[in-house]
């Protein structure tokens, strides 16, 4: 079985195939565009037994070792889970290595911990949509919001967590795009160039550190050896990596379902303290990533009806899973009122994602703001008109074009 997965019908709109797998089971052999034979899991138990499995790992580098990801490979893939120096982070790793690693980022990230970031985020965001204002008026009233805030909004509020200053915003969030991308053929030289850049910044916090993540994770380095250098720097990897471009596309698709849906766009106008629970359907609705990181069995198990073997890889698809019409009534309408309880949009069981309560924080300030400050805020062209990135792994609009006010 396999998926068009690189088709720009597919790239637009995954849930017809889906759909159609999801009626002929809920686990599949497939292959993906790397080249990679995998397990493609498009069922809602079914994703959330494999997302908490204790038959599958996380710990790729074994895989490799063990020689189960050159026997998987079809000819003329290209190689992706070779991540070098980067790759020792927790989303690479199984207890107790997950668990130590995960700790150390854990205490910067609780709700509580982000909800102090809460007025940087917001002057962020006001900074952001005050140049968009400019722009749009001195361009005719139209503004490409990946642009002039999207795009911009996280990597800021990383940097800002993190103590990166914003000079090494462009090559991190180019190198990220690169990286993020299936069809490209150099993703192991840009990891290496990322952990070289980090390496760099490594260096230069050691010398002055300050109140930040970098700082704090150096000084768990250095001070208590709870981490190696390898560690440190593929932690810091993870961190823009996966805080990034998900928050990005999070953020361009919420928007886009508003504007495709002026019903629900209507009511999250009326009734403002509907914006959290909006942004956990919107997570289910269409979340930045079509399928979790991959897995691997170490023993035999069952799954849906299928035996998976030893070495084998599974691939949740978490946006099938979101819209399994057996979890969710009516799983292809967007509604901000409905219950979203148990939505796999950050993942589910240890590896549930770290960065959740901030990317909740971004999501809502965005909206609140974009909402609040324009009124009259529509897509400047027609919906079929956008155009989507080309990679299976994070779904994202090119452009997002705007107007911000009538007239
Ligand atoms: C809307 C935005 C986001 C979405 C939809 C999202 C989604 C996810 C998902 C689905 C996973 C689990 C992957 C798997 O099990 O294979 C995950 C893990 C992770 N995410 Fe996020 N994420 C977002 C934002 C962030 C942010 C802002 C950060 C950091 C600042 C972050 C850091 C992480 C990390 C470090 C992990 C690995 C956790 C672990 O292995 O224990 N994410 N995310």
């Amino acid at each position: 079985m396999s998926l068009p997965m690189m088709d720009e019908e597919f790239l637009t709109n995954p849930y017809p195939a889906y759909r159609a797998l999801q009626e002929q089971g809920p686990v599949h052999r497939m292959l993906l565009p790397s080249g990679l034979r995998v397990w493609a899991v498009v069922g809602y138990e079914e994703s959330r037994s494999a997302l908490s499995h204790p038959s599958l790992s996380k710990d790729i580098d074994a895989s490799v070792q063990l020689g189960y990801f050159d026997r998987e490979m079809s000819t003329g893939g290209t190689p992706r889970l070779e991540h070098g120096s980067v790759g020792r982070h927790m989303l690479n790793m199984d207890p107790p290595d997950h668990t130590r690693l995960r700790k150390l980022v854990n205490k910067a990230l609780t709700a509580r911990s982000v909800k102090k970031l809460e007025p940087v985020i917001e002057a962020i965001s006001t900074e952001l949509l005050d140049a968009a204002e400019q722009r749009a008026a001195a361009e005719g009233g139209v503004v490409d919001l990946v642009e002039e805030y999207t795009a911009q909004f996280p990597v800021r509020v990383l940097g800002h967590l993190l103590g990166i200053g914003p000079e090494h915003f462009p090559v991190l969030v180019s190198l990220t795009a690169a990286i993020m991308s299936d069809d490209n053929e150099n993703a192991g030289a840009n990891m290496a160039e990322f952990g070289r850049h980090l390496g760099e910044l490594i260096g230069r916090k050691r010398a002055e550190p300050a109140d930040d993540l970098v700082s704090a994770l150096i000084q768990a380095r250095d001070e208590e050896e709870r981490l190696s250098d390898v560690e440190l720097v593929s932690t810091l990897f993870l961190m823009v990596v996966a805080g990034y471009e998900t928050t990005v596309n999070m953020i361009g698709h919420a928007l886009r379902a508003l504007f495709n849906h002026p019903e629900q766009l209507a009511a999250l106008r009326r009734d403002p303290g509907l914006i959290a629970a909006a942004n956990e359907e919107f997570l289910r609705y269409e979340g930045p990533g079509n399928r979790a990181t991959l897995r691997f069995a170490t023993e035999p198990f069952e799954l849906g009806g299928v035996q998976v073997g030893t070495g084998e890889y599974v691939s949740v698809l978490l946006g099938a899973a979101n819209r399994d019409g057996a979890q969710f009534g009516c799983p292809h309408a967007l509604d901000v009122t409905r219950s979203t309880a148990g939505h796999l949009g950050f993942g589910h069981g240890i590896h549930y994602c770290v960065g959740a309560p901030l990317a909740r924080l971004e999501m809502e300030v965005a909206l609140r703001h974009l909402l609040g400050r324009f009124p009259d805020l529509e897509l400047a062209v027609p919906d079929a008109d956008l155009r989507w990135r080309r990679s299976f792994m994070m779904q994202g609009l090119e452009r997002l074009p705007v107007r911000l006010h009538k007239g």
